[in-house]
C-alpha cells in the first residue's frame, strides 16, 4: 500500500468522520490527545506553521487561535473542503490545501514549525515525510507530532479484567515483527449506536514502527529530540468521560518534539 492507496481511504472516511469529530464524538483527541498536544506546543504566536494531514482543520485552528499563522493541507479533498468553508465562516487567515505530506508543495525552509495530529502512522513512506517536514523547516525550527504509542498499540492486544469485569491491563504482542498491515474497520465508539449505524465504518490502516525505529528516523533525518508526552485522562476527565478511562492504564498516544539543527556558521565549521 503507498500514500495515494492510503489516501483514497482517507478520502472516502473524510464525510463521516468529519461529521462525527464535529458532533464531539473524537473523545480521544478533544479530551486527552489534543489538550495534551497543545500544553506541550511551545509559544506559537507570530510563528509560520505547517498542519500536516489537518483533517477537518480542528487543531490547525487551535494552533491558530494561539497566534500561529497557519498554512495546513491534507491528502483529503473533503476534508479540506470542510476545513475551507469553516475558514470562510470563521476568518482566522488559515490557508488550507489538497496535498500528500509525501511530496509537499512548499519551498525550503519557509516555516517555523510544523506539526502532525495522528497522521504520520497512518502514511506508508514514513522516511519521506519526515525528511519532507525537514526541509521546510527553517533551521532552528520545530517538528511536534502525535502517533499512536508505538509500544502499546501493537497487532496482537489483549485486556485483562479483574473479576468486576474491569479493565486492568494489557497484554502486547507483535511489537518487532508486525503482520503487512491491513485496512482495519472502525468507528468512534463514544457516538451513540444509531448514528454509528447510520454511517460507513471508516477504513484506515496502520503502519506501524518501534519506538526506537521512530527516535532513529527522526535523528537519521537531521532533528534534535527536544521533548516527550504520552497523553492520559485525569482523574476528572475519566469520571465525566468513562469512554477515555482505559486510557489512564496505558498509553494510547506518544507526542514528539524536535528541532531541526541549526547550522553552523562557516567560519566556525571546520
Ligand atoms: C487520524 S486523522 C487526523 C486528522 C487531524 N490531524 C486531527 O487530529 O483531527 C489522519 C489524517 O491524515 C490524513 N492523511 C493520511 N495520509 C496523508 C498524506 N499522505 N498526506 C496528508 N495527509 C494525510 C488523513 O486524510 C486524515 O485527515
Amino acid at each position: 500500500m503507498n500514500h495515494k492507496e492510503v489516501g483514497r481511504l482517507w478520502e472516502d472516511n473524510a464525510e463521516a468522520w468529519t461529521k462525527l469529530a464535529r458532533m464531539g464524538y473524537d473523545l480521544c483527541r478533544d479530551k486527552v490527545n489534543t489538550p495534551a498536544f497543545l500544553e506541550m506546543l511551545p509559544d506559537v504566536s507570530g510563528l509560520s506553521g505547517l498542519d500536516i494531514g489537518c483533517g477537518e482543520g480542528n487543531n490547525t485552528r487551535l494552533v491558530s487561535r494561539r497566534g500561529g499563522k497557519m498554512t495546513a493541507f491534507d491528502v483529503s479533498e473533503t476534508f479540506v473542503r470542510h476545513a475551507r468553508n469553516t475558514e470562510k465562516e470563521e476568518p482566522l487567515g488559515i490557508r488550507y490545501c489538497v496535498a500528500s505530506a509525501v511530496e509537499l508543495p512548499f519551498a525550503d525552509e519557509s516555516f517555523d514549525f510544523a506539526m502532525a495530529t495522528m497522521t504520520f502512522m497512518d502514511i506508508p513512506e514514513q522516511e519521506k515525510v519526515v525528511s519532507e517536514a525537514c526541509r521546510v523547516l527553517r533551521p532552528g525550527g520545530f517538528l511536534q507530532f502525535s502517533i499512536s504509542h508505538p509500544c502499546f498499540c501493537t497487532v496482537k492486544w489483549h485486556w485483562f479484567r479483574n473479576e468486576r469485569g474491569e479493565k486492568y491491563a494489557v497484554a502486547c504482542g507483535d511489537y518487532f515483527y508486525p503482520p503487512e498491515p491491513e485496512v482495519e474497520e472502525w468507528i468512534f465508539g463514544a457516538a451513540p449506536p444509531e448514528l454509528k449505524d447510520s454511517l460507513l465504518k471508516f477504513r484506515t490502516a496502520y503502519f506501524r514502527r518501534t519506538l526506537s525505529d521512530w527516535l532513529n528516523l527522526l535523528l537519521g533525518a537531521g532533528f534534535v529530540l527536544e521533548r516527550f508526552c504520552e497523553p492520559h485522562p485525569d482523574e476528572q476527565t475519566a469520571q465525566e468521560h468513562p469512554y477515555v478511562a482505559d486510557m489512564r492504564l496505558v498509553a494510547y498516544y506518544l507526542i514528539v518534539r524536535c528541532r531541526k539543527a541549526k547550522r553552523v556558521p562557516s567560519s566556525t565549521a571546520s
